[in-house]
Parts: C-alpha cells; structure tokens; sequence
C-alpha cells in the first residue's frame, strides 16, 4: 500500500463479532472536531451482532459477511475495503482469525484490541485464565496485526488490577472500560505514524 500523506481523513473499517462497544467508542471518537478518521464501513461475520445498532444510529455503512467459507468471505471483504477506500482495519472483537493472505495485503494497516497484557494470554477465554493463574494483573493490549495470532508489534496497553473479589466477567467490565480510553488514544498514535 501507499505511504498516506496529507489532510486527507483516514478511511476506516471496523471489524466486530459481537456487542461492538469498542465501534461505538471509535464512531464518538471519529465525530470529534480534530479527528483525522473517518468510519466508513464495519464489516460484521454475524448478522445478529448487537453492535451493528451503532451503524444505524451513526449511519455508518455495514456489511454482513457470510465466513461458512473463509476464502470467499476475505475475498468479498477486500471488494468491500476497495470499494470503500479503506486505509486503515480496525479489529474490534472481530471473532475470525484473518489469513496471511489479507494482513499481506494490508501490511501495517491492521490493528486490533486484545483483553489481556500480551503477550501474556493470547487467545480466547483471557480473563478466566489470568485469574486462575493469579495474576495480580491484567489489562487491555492494542497491537498490529501479524500473521501470528495476537504476536504483532504493541501500540499501548494498560494495566488493570485484579481483585480478590473478581469473577471473569467483573474483571472483563473493568477491562472494557479501559479498552475504550485505550483503543482511541492508540489509533492516534498509528495515524500519526502513517
Ligand atoms: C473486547 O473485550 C475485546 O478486547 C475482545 O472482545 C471484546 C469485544 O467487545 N476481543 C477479543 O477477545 C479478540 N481476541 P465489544 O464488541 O463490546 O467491543
């Protein structure tokens, strides 16, 4: 891909699997006066995904991808980044595992939030075995993504404690609202870097 230059806006995707809370912060994120994105498409495997309210409320474009076959899911995924103009991936609870060919494609435009300090728990399943391991903390990590899962270069991270008291789920909350500060702040800092 070309180097970016200029004033012109960074064209985004976002990519979500579920609740798309992290979408949302980067939608609110993106309608700020000095913002240098804009969201122009997320891109969802499930077409129940709660988080696709956020296209309508936001106008934002969606489009569903069909994943029962990988190959043509990433290949209508790249007709749709093309057709959008897309600069720049944001993945956001995106639940696929994307193949080496699209992150070649794409090298160094990719990132992605991931619920844990890495390179400590990649994967599924991060805050049951943070906790099981008593960890005293964990955190939320935004790297870019690699062919290797959850391995590619970190951009920010913050620390959470973890409590006595905490069950997966408390400590997934925690971390979330961190994730909101944190996936915005890192993304200025990869544009700034384009
Ligand atoms: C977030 O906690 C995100 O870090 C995690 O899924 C959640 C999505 O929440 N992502 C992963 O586990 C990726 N391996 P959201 O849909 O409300 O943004």
């Amino acid at each position: 891909m070309q180097k970016l230059i200029g004033a012109k806006k960074i064209n985004i995707a976002v990519f979500i699997s579920g609740n798309g809370s992290n979408f949302k912060i980067l939608v609110l994120d993106s309608f700020k006066k000095k913002s240098k994105y804009e969201i122009k498409l997320v891109i969802s495997n499930k077409a129940t995904a709660k988080g696709l309210v956020y296209a309508r409320k936001f106008k934002i474009k969606k489009k569903i991808i069909n994943y029962m076959n990988k190959k043509n899911a990433e290949k209508n995924i790249l007709v749709e980044l093309k057709k959008n103009n897309i600069d720049l991936i944001c993945l956001a609870g995106f639940m696929k595992v994307l193949s080496k060919t699209l992150i070649q494609k794409f090298k160094g435009k990719i990132i992605n939030i991931h619920p844990s300090l890495l390179p400590k728990y990649k994967g599924l399943n991060t805050h049951q075995r943070a906790i099981n391991n008593r960890e005293k903390y964990s955190g939320c990590t935004v790297h870019y993504v690699n062919s290797r899962l959850d391995s590619g270069k970190i951009i920010l991270q913050k620390k959470v404690r973890i409590l006595k008291t905490d069950t997966s789920s408390k400590l997934a909350k925690r971390i979330l609202k961190q994730e909101h500060i944190l996936y915005p702040k890192a993304l200025k800092k990869v544009l700034i870097s384009l």
